[in-house]
């Protein structure tokens, strides 16, 4: 074996092996080779939460955590955000190359004229009670889209799946619009073809009786930055089901479904809406310390700080802190921006924080510039999936297109009873069963 390997010795057999070392990883199957004996199934890995396993190769995004450095085809993320737009963004995540000024104009126009939704999904959205969180509403009213285009589950037919995604980042500001204004008892509005991506979500969200909409251009732009931030971030838990669920060959709507399911617990995609929860609870900066303390002593978490893999800062959230300035010249300065900086300060210098590696992260601002923009606290999720979709349908086809890949099934370290005799019920009460309560 050359210098690229890793030669492990088994202590329980004395045996040596020499497993090669390829881009920096060893492969888990090279250790089912070692075994005690030949009816042994061989050694496994063992890994909760795969904090230490590299799922696929990937050519999407790049993250390296110790530096805060974030790119996308390997464009940082900062020169995206400067001079980018989410659409151009979601074709170079989807498609690996920045798009030509032709390519960029039939994207546009494929994305734009695919916005309506049908309209039984209106009728979908109605069964919804009237404060049906409108993240509960994306994840049926996404899955629903497949039982409308069942052509969809046609994967491996390229134009079939281009269609498919088309309609999907199109239909998502849609059915995010609709979800909101059901919850808000307002009629909903159909798209505006003439408005940008965010602006035509804006005017979905908002538009009243007025004949045309304008989205505000500064709001309109700090939206689209925002949905470029959002637009992929490797392999974090919503990527992680969208390739899992993706991967027994499902249509890519519900795959998506189980990606925006996964993006709404408050550890991942609702943790900014957590974030703002959490910065009205503490209310004003005297409050701050007392705060800090149930923190440090594990009784709440201080959301919005933190990430698994970002251990220095988080590049996204720099760019959303220079961002809320611009947008607060326009909506006037959120109070609780004081109350958020104040605390950045203080966990900062705390050894606490510093110990651990804690920074803050993309949703620490994010809900607050939501917040101030006029987007209720339910929402943020919402606005996290749209973006987000381009990056899980680029995750998505790399997968599909990987041959080393196959149905995602990990293995488990049964630790349960050997086999046992079934017991009939007459035979099950008492002390003479041996049986304890299985039922807290
Ligand atoms: N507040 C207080 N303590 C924390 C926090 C926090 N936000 N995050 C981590 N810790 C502590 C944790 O208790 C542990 O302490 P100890 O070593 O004493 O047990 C230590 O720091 C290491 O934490 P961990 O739980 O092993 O870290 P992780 O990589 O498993 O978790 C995380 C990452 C993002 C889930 C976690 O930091 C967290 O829950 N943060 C708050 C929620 C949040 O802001 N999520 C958004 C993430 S970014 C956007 C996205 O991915 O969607």
């Amino acid at each position: 074996m050359g210098e690229d390997s890793l030669t492990i010795t088994d202590n329980r057999t004395g045996r040596t092996y020499d497993l090669p070392i390829e881009n920096g990883t060893v492969r888990g199957m090279d250790f089912r080779q070692i075994k005690t004996s030949d009816d042994d199934f061989g050694l496994m890995v063992y890994d909760p939460a795969f904090t230490n396993t590299a799922s696929c190769k990937s050519r999407i995004t790049y993250i390296d955590g110790e530096k805060g450095i974030l790119r996308y085809r390997a464009y940082p993320i900062e020169q995206l955000a400067e001079q980018s737009t989410y659409l151009e963004t979601a074709y170079l995540l989807i498609f690996g190359e920045l798009p030509t000024r032709a390519e960029l104009s039939q994207w546009m126009h494929a994305i734009t004229n695919r916005t309506i939704i049908h309209e039984n999904i209106k009728k979908v959205m109605d069964g919804f009670h009237y404060d049906a969180h409108p993240m509960g509403m994306l994840v049926s009213t996404v899955a629903a889209l497949s039982t409308f285009y069942p052509e969809s589950k046609d994967i491996y037919d390229s134009e079939n799946r281009l269609l498919q995604i088309h309609r999907l980042i199109a239909k998502m500001p849609t059915l995010a619009a609709f979800a909101y204004r059901h919850s808000r008892g307002l009629p909903y509005v159909y798209p505006d073809n003439d408005l940008s991506f965010t602006g035509n979500l804006l005017n979905m969200l908002y538009k009243m009786t007025e004949a045309k909409y304008q989205p505000d251009p500064v709001l309109e732009r700090a939206l689209d930055i925002l949905f470029i931030l959002h637009a992929d971030h490797e392999q974090n838990c919503s990527t992680n089901a969208m390739r899992s669920v993706g991967s027994s060959e499902v249509d890519p709507y519900s795959a998506t479904a189980a990606a925006c399911a996964a993006l709404y617990g408050p550890l991942h995609g609702g943790a900014n809406e957590a974030v703002l929860r959490m910065l009205a609870e503490i209310g004003s900066k005297d409050r701050i310390p007392e705060f800090i303390k149930r923190v440090k002593d594990g009784e709440n978490l201080l959301m919005g700080f933190g990430h698994r893999v970002y251990k220095n800062f988080d590049p996204r959230a720099a760019v959303i802190k220079d961002l809320a300035h611009r947008v607060f010249e326009v909506t006037g300065r959120n109070p609780l921006l004081d109350i958020a900086l104040e605390l950045e300060r203080i966990a900062l210098q705390d050894e606490y924080f510093i110990e651990r590696k804690l920074y803050p992260n993309v949703d620490f601002y994010s809900g607050i510039i939501y917040q101030s923009m006029g987007f209720p606290v339910e929402l943020f999720p919402v606005l996290f999936a749209i973006p987000r979709t381009a990056g899980w349908i680029a995750q998505w086809l790399e997968m599909i297109e990987d041959k080393e890949q196959k149905i995602a099934r990990p293995r488990q370290v049964y630790l349960g009873e050997d086999q046992r005799e079934y017991v009939p019920i007459a035979r099950r009460d008492g002390p003479a069963s041996g049986r304890t309560s299985a039922v807290a």
